[in-house]
């Protein structure tokens, strides 16, 4: 299913899933998460667009399943219950349009949320430094210009968090570490055209002095992106993380 989703299973496979929560549920997760012989799964997403796009794509929930909207900076939400198998998976680098600044009080969540095991999945920020390859300068330049967009049509851009920052946070909020895994990742031409495509989309929606040297832009990085990864047999630049962590018998 993905390399990811296979490590996980792999780290868990002498441990039962039994009750399960998709803290930062999507189509991807929901899919593979639906195959494990849980006891119970509980998948939370802060949008209610998420939902019908999930129940479009993936059906209605088998029995075992519930399906949750709610915001996990809200107290009240899903207080006092516990799961033997918490997945996060790219949930802290979508947290700034839901809750911004409660990244770190969501790892603490987290633990109050985990008794058993915690897999969060995670992507290094790779719009912060210029790269020193040609296929991670483009990657970048799409990343930035992407972001610019977003905050040019008044929308908010993901914030990644690196993975040494999750470490930190994870070990302070009570958690010891049990696993790490960095997955290389190679861009193909499907996200050149995905975050290229968001900025032409949004392209109405920046101040109309600039559009159409920004649409000049897009398109002219679109050609150049392309052309490079046909050449390279896709972009290499960056990487996910894998971290596997268990509450600290001490903590
Ligand atoms: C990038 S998506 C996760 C990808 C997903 N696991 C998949 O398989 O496609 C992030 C998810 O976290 C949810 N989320 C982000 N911040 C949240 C918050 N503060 N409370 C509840 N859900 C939140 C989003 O609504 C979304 O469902």
């Amino acid at each position: 299913m993905s390399l990811i989703f296979d490590h996980i299973a792999e780290l868990n496979s002498t441990r039962p899933w039994g009750r399960v929560l998709d803290a930062g549920t999507g189509i991807n997760s929901l899919r593979w998460l639906r195959t494990l012989p849980a006891d119970d799964l509980t998948a939370v997403t802060g949008a209610d667009l998420m939902v019908r796009r999930m129940s479009d794509a993936l059906g209605p929930s088998p029995v075992h399943e519930r399906i949750l909207t709610g915001n996990w900076a809200d107290p009240d939400f899903l207080a006092g219950e516990t799961f033997d198998t918490v997945i996060a998976d790219y949930l802290i680098g979508a947290m700034d349009g839901f809750a911004p600044y409660f990244q770190d009080e969501m790892i603490a969540r987290l633990r109050q949320l985990t008794a058993g095991r915690l897999y969060l999945v995670g992507l290094e920020p790779y719009v912060l430094e210029k790269p020193s390859t040609p296929a991670g300068d483009i990657v970048f330049r799409i990343g930035r210009l992407r972001d610019t967009f977003l905050l040019l049509s008044g929308q908010k851009p993901y914030r990644e968090f690196p993975m040494s920052w999750v470490e930190a946070q994870l070990e302070r909020a009570g958690f010891a570490i049990v696993s790490t895994k960095r997955f290389a990742i190679r861009y193909r031409a499907r996200f050149v055209n995905a975050q290229l495509d968001m900025c032409a989309h949004r392209l109405h929606l920046v101040p109309e002095d600039l559009r159409s040297a920004l649409s000049a832009h897009v398109e002219g990085l679109r050609t150049e992106a392309l052309a490079m990864e046909a050449r390279l047999g896709g972009l290499r630049h960056g990487f996910d993380y894998v971290i596997a962590a268990e509450p600290r018998t001490n903590s």
